[in-house]
């Protein structure tokens, strides 16, 4: 398979086999609706196969983090349809990442009563407020069983203005040590409820909340987020056999949907476990390799070209180069990021990095 051939996964249709990553940036202001600079910045990357956005926030309750988009009120559903009216006028394809933070949050940010999580423990660590100042995570209220059935509604809503703000599908954002990564790790999941427990119990959450979301909008426009073994904030997957249990159990839930894609971030896309996940879901596959290193385009084509993904998730390269596709297969030369701007309030890091044309004058 080459890296440069179209795609179809389910209903999405990628120009490409490179993926733009979700990549939270924080420029959408205290209200979180994304405004000019976001239709700027994904726009200028609608020539990557398929875009996935930044980590957005269902409800206030699910913000993580100042800055963050939203896809809760009128006003950011409208702010995104005009990202993706810019992402499909350039011939794009755009899904949203379905976000819910979790414990990864403060009342501070959120304005909100509560933080919640499946259970009484905090992140750890500390975060940054709205007002700029720095506070420990909070201990989340543990969600009551109830509360975890109107948790999944949650998803579904956004999923519907998702459509309404014209995405072509959606990510559920299952990684990363947020609310459904916390659900599957038995450090931040003791639940003694059908939700916590055994691996089928803790993988419940995240197969509930992508199954309504697959009945809400098409199972082929949705698609999940997992990083198993990641091991951060607080979510630690660091015995082998659980995690090998856990995401079994959790990709023979998902595998009846039919979803349009599993996009699955390891250090190791080729090895075992990430290939039992693959094999196990039978949905097209996203690798990414995690952070350890920014992909390069020779990870990039072993991965894809090798058959051992459909497609590949790029992060920091495509922060840094927005018409990525076009330079890898070109064999050009690269901008280089600079993570000092990868969270910011301006266009500085964000918009500014030329394209290949405007480098070479
Ligand atoms: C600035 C930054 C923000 C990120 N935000 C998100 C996010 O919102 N959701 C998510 O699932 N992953 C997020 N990630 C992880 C990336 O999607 C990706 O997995 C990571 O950058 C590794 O890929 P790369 O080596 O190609 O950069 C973020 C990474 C970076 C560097």
């Amino acid at each position: 398979m080459n890296l440069y051939e179209p795609a179809s996964f389910g209903a999405l249709q990628l120009s490409n086999r490179i993926v733009m990553a979700p990549l939270t940036r924080l420029r959408a202001g205290a209200d979180g609706v994304p405004n000019e600079l976001l239709v700027e910045h994904y726009a200028q990357r609608a020539g990557t196969g398929m875009i996935v956005t930044e980590g957005t926030w269902l409800v206030p309750e699910s913000r993580s983090y100042p800055g963050q988009p939203g896809i809760y009120t009128q006003a950011q559903i409208d702010g995104w349809r005009r990202v993706t009216d810019a992402v499909h006028a350039a011939g794009g394809t755009i899904v949203v990442q379905l976000m819910h933070g979790g414990r990864v949050s403060h009342t501070g940010i959120t304005g909100t009563a509560r933080i919640v999580a499946p259970s009484a423990i905090a992140a750890g660590g500390a975060t940054h407020l709205a007002d700029g100042t720095k506070a420990d995570m909070p201990v989340p209220h543990a969600l009551l069983t109830d509360e975890v059935s109107e948790t999944v509604e949650v998803f579904v809503q956004a999923a519907r203005n998702a459509i309404a703000a014209g995405f072509d599908g959606v990510e559920v954002h299952g990684a990363n040590g947020y609310l459904i990564h916390e659900f599957l790790a038995p450090t931040s999941n003791v639940r003694g409820d059908q939700y916590g427990g055994s691996p089928e119990n803790r993988s419940r959450f995240a197969i509930e909340v992508t199954s309504a979301v697959a009945a809400a909008i098409g199972a082929d426009r949705t698609g999940i987020r997992l990083s198993p073994e990641r091991n951060i904030q607080g979510v630690m997957e660091e015995d082998a056999a659980d995690v090998w249990a856990t995401y079994t159990a959790l990709t023979e839930g998902l595998a009846p949907l039919g979803l349009a894609f599993v996009d699955v971030l390891h250090h190791e896309p080729t090895g075992d476990l990430v290939q039992h996940i693959r094999r196990t879901v039978g949905a097209p596959f996203i690798a990414n390799t995690g952070f350890a290193t920014p992909t390069t385009r020779e990870e990039a084509t072993a991965i894809v070209e090798g058959g051992w993904a459909d497609a590949i998730g790029i992060g920091r390269a495509v922060i840094a180069n927005p018409d990525l596709a076009h330079r890898w297969q070109h064999e050009a030369e690269l901008n280089e990021p600079r993570p000092q701007h990868f969270y910011g309030a301006t266009g500085k890091g964000y918009i500014d990095y030329p394209t290949l044309a405007e480098v070479r004058g």
